[in-house]
Formats: structure tokens, C-alpha cells, sequence
């Protein structure tokens, strides 16, 4: 069946997932911003802490760091002036838009990525884009600075971090010292990141105001064959877009070994790949997809200023294309050096008795965007029903607990299941409204894959049912093997 986004975005809305623009009660908000609902927030905290266990099982730290940075840490990392959108008006009524968004929103098949300004307003020219609202002529793309501004006290000039990466280099000193002048090692954040960006849209795909999770490595560049992840992930298969396969026209992604990818110099170095792996791995972890996935690597036009090369993750949404999930970049010497250089602090540290200034690789994931995305993927409309077919692990509440009868003292048996499901650390809920068909369409709703029913048997031999979400057939359980048997049934153990 052809799913509806007016009808996904409104089950997010009803569900508590998506709120917003946001504040909705002040003129229908604002483009770019959200609030997460009770089980948006619950979703995001599962998101967030893959990712960060993730993280920490292949040796990165988590550290915290100012959202705030004065003007001249931004002029250091190349923000100010470098950070940019491609921009275009209209001459008439003054409109903004993202020329590249624009041409792809108007024209999905359309290859945007990697075009110079000129080749976008070719292709405006050539396609006929007019203003869409006055269907007025565009002027030319120019670029758009995406910082947000503030000022410290009185009058220092500041900005808000339009990416978590460039705070986490600035104690660069205090990790050498932590970790006991010893690389290569690892640092991340989880945190707010802000961009002005010219006209927002696809809901929480691009925000103004979001979370991400980026992890850096700090490697000398004569060890970036050596890094100790490698041995996890050379095997590794990955769906691997080339410039090289994009530059071709319509030839696909191909399913690469990671050790081929590094044999054949299709990715310069190990540690790189085995970040690309560290990517894929998270994703897998979080429920997404394989056949929606593909690593693309950035045409040389495309990178940011501050990448040798860059890849980034995406996933095919059947509303918005392709969306980048992550991008992996190996910054290589260029952020220690501009904040060498800008701090007078010297930042090269000794490697085999030289002094040197370390590369960096990075892993930047985009927190709501794996929210939304792992939503949109899980959505299913069905003949009878709407279901959230969330993994059962990523699930934010995973059992409903329900009297059959609201009557004969089952709904305090419920409410005693309910207790020892919390007691054992389950995200359990209590439901009597309604009739049982309605709860069990509401749980489908919300994505929780398990339902137990307590009924008269219950009262006479201690047994439940438990209601699996996706097949929605039922087992008869013994409340006391309940904590054994959920564990199994949420890491599918159990054939329904
Ligand atoms: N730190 C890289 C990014 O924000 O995409």
C-alpha cells in the first residue's frame, strides 16, 4: 500500500513522537525547530545511547563542551566566512530558497550534488525554476553564512557551534595529557548544534536547532594504517558509491570488502575505513534497513573546507530520497593547525621524537535525523491497522499490560504485573481503557511490540498472554518466567 506522509507525520503527532513547528501556538511556529514528544524523547534517548555505546566500544571518550565559542574560534575553524548554503531570491517578491533543495524538491531525478553555483543556475535556467510564489524570475546563487550569532556580556561578539567537532579539538592538550601522550585515541560529543539554515524543511530531516554525535579520532598521519579497529572491520561489505560510479551516469553503489576498498585506494587509509565500519555498524545496531543504505562519497566540489574526503551514510526515505545519515571525514592536520595558528598555542606533539600535529578522522551522526528516518522506516499501513513495527530494542515502551475485564479483581493483577515488569527494569505500561481490540491498535500505534492481557485464567493459574505486535499471534506465559522470556522475545528468540 502507498504510504501517506500527511498520515505518518500526524500518527507522530498523536503518538507524542514529532511536535511542531515549534512553539505551534505562536503563529504555527517556527520553521526548523521541534519538540519531541514523551515517546519522541524516549525514541531519541535509545538512539543517543547506541550511538554513544557504540562510540565507547571502539575506544572514544565522551567529553562536554561549550555550545558558545567566541568569534575568532570560528574564524580559526573556517565557519565564518566558510560555512555556507547556496542561496537564491527571487527579484520580484523576495522569497528565499536553497537552490539545491529547490531544483530536487521540484525535480526529485535530479542530480544536484557536487554542482558549482554557476551549474545550479544553469540548471534553474534549463529547467524553467521560477519564484514559487510569484512565479517571478531567480536571481543568481550566492552563498548564505548558516551561523547563528550572539553576543558574551556587554559586547563580545559570539556563535553558537554550528557543529560539535570543532569544541571537541580545542582541549586537544588536556586529552594528550589524559590519555598519557599516547595516540591514537578518541574523543566524542552528544550535543546541540545549531544552523541558520535559509528555509527548512522534511520536518526533523533538517532543523535549525539539533543533536549530534561525533566522534573524532586523533591519529599520527604515518599510523593511519595501524589503528586496532581495523581488525573488526576489514571484512566488512559496504555499499560503496564512488565519485567515481556517480560521475557514470546511472551506474549503482557496489558491495565492496572494506580490505578490497583499501587495496584498491578507493578509501585512503585503514583507520578511515574502519570509521566508515564504525558507521555502518551503529545504523545495523539502531534497526535500519541494508537495502536502504549506501555509503557516497562527496565529489571534491562538495566537501566541506575542511575534508581530504568524506563519505557520507544515507538512507532512502520514500517521502525525501536519499538522506545522509552520517558523513565520515578524514579532516586530516587542518583544524589543530588553524587553531594552532589563530591561538599562538603550539599544538604538534611528539611521535617518535618529532614534533607533529596529529590528523583527525570523524563519525558525525545527526541525532533526529536517525529518529525520524528509523520512524519512517518502521511506519507500516496495513488494511486493518497502523504499525510502528519499531525494533522491539529501540521500542521506547515495550509492554502494555492489560485486564482483560475491568472487573473480579483482574485489573489489580494487571497493575501487580505492571509493578514487577518495572521492578525487573522493563519499560512496562499500564492500559484498561477501552475495549482490547482499541488497546491493541493503540500499542500497534505507538510501536510497542508486546502485549500482555491478564484474564480469569490468570487469577487461577498465574499465566498471561503475551501479544507479539507484528504477527499478532499469542503465547500463554508464566508470570514469574515473564523477564526471561520478554529479554528473548525483544532480541527474537521466540517464534510466535
Ligand atoms: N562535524 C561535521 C559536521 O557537522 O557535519
Amino acid at each position: 500500500m502507498k504510504k501517506s506522509y500527511d498520515k505518518l507525520a500526524s500518527l507522530f503527532k498523536r503518538k507524542g513522537y514529532i511536535w511542531g513547528p515549534s512553539p505551534e501556538i505562536y503563529e504555527g511556529g517556527v520553521a526548523g525547530f521541534y519538540d519531541l514528544g514523551p515517546l519522541g524523547t524516549m525514541l531519541w534517548r535509545k538512539v543517543a545511547d547506541t550511538v554513544r555505546m557504540n562510540y565507547f566500544e571502539h575506544s572514544f571518550y565522551e567529553i562536554t563542551a561549550p555550545l558558545i565559542m567566541p568569534k575568532k574560534v570560528w574564524e580559526a575553524s573556517g565557519h565564518l566566512g566558510g560555512f555556507t548554503d547556496p542561496l537564491i531570491k527571487c527579484i520580484k517578491c523576495g522569497s528565499v530558497y536553497r537552490t539545491d533543495k529547490l531544483i530536487t524538491g521540484l525535480f526529485p531525478k535530479e542530480e544536484v550534488d557536487g554542482l558549482t553555483y554557476k551549474e545550479y543556475d544553469e540548471k534553474i535556467e534549463k529547467l524553467g525554476i521560477k519564484c514559487l510564489k510569484c512565479k517571478m524570475q531567480l536571481s543568481r546563487t550566492v552563498p548564505q553564512d548558516m551561523m547563528l550569532k550572539t553576543t558574551i556580556g556587554l559586547d563580545k561578539e559570539a556563535y553558537l557551534r554550528p557543529e560539535t567537532a570543532t569544541t571537541t579539538y580545542l582541549p586537544f592538550k588536556r586529552y594528550y595529557e589524559f590519555f598519557r601522550r599516547k595516540l591514537p585515541f578518541g574523543v566524542f560529543q552528544l550535543g546541540k548544534a545549531f544552523r541558520n539554515e535559509i528555509s527548512p524543511r522534511h520536518g526533523l530531516i533538517r532543523t535549525r536547532e539539533f543533536n549530534q554525535a561525533e566522534a573524532q579520532l586523533f591519529i599520527f598521519k604515518g599510523d593511519k594504517n595501524k589503528w586496532e579497529a581495523w581488525s573488526e572491520f576489514k571484512d566488512a561489505e559496504l555499499n560503496l558509491y564512488s565519485c567515481k560510479l556517480q560521475g557514470r551516469g546511472l551506474r549503482k553503489p557496489k558491495q565492496v570488502l572494506l580490505k578490497d576498498a583499501v587495496k584498491n585506494k578507493l578509501l585512503q587509509s585503514k583507520a578511515y575505513a574502519a570509521c566508515l565500519g564504525i558507521c555502518y555498524k551503529i545504523v545495523l545496531d539502531l534497526g535500519f534497513n541494508p537495502k536502504r543504505l549506501r555509503f557516497r562519497q562527496h565529489f571534491p566540489n562538495e566537501r566541506a573546507f575542511y575534508a581530504l574526503d568524506a563519505w557520507d551514510i544515507e538512507w532512502h526515505s520514500d517521502f525525501f530520497g536519499w538522506v545522509e545519515l552520517a558523513g565520515v571525514h578524514d579532516r586530516c592536520d587542518y583544524d589543530l593547525k588553524q587553531h594552532a595558528k589563530f591561538s599562538g598555542q603550539d599544538l604538534r606533539v611528539l611521535n617518535n621524537g618529532r614534533k607533529e600535529v596529529p590528523h583527525i578522522l570523524e563519525i558525525a551522526f545527526g541525532i533526529e535525523r536517525l529518529v525520524y528516518c528509523l520512524l519512517e522506516q518502521c511506519y507500516d499501513e496495513e488494511k486493518e491497522r497502523t504499525v510502528l513495527r519499531l525494533p522491539p530494542h529501540m521500542a521506547p515502551i515495550t509492554i502494555m499490560v492489560f485486564p482483560l475485564l475491568n472487573k473480579d479483581k483482574i485489573p489489580e493483577k494487571a497493575k501487580e504485573v505492571e509493578d514487577f515488569l518495572l521492578e525487573e527494569d522493563f519499560y512496562a505500561e499500564y492500559d484498561g481503557t477501552g475495549s482490547i481490540g482499541r488497546r491493541y491498535r493503540r500499542a500497534d500505534e505507538a510501536g510497542t511490540p508486546f502485549c500482555i492481557t491478564i484474564d480469569h485464567q490468570t487469577l487461577e493459574d498465574d499465566s498471561v498472554t503475551v501479544r507479539d505486535r507484528d504477527s499478532m499471534k499469542q503465547l500463554r506465559v508464566k508470570i514469574s518466567e515473564l523477564p526471561e522470556f520478554i529479554e528473548m522475545a525483544v532480541s527474537g528468540e521466540i517464534d510466535f
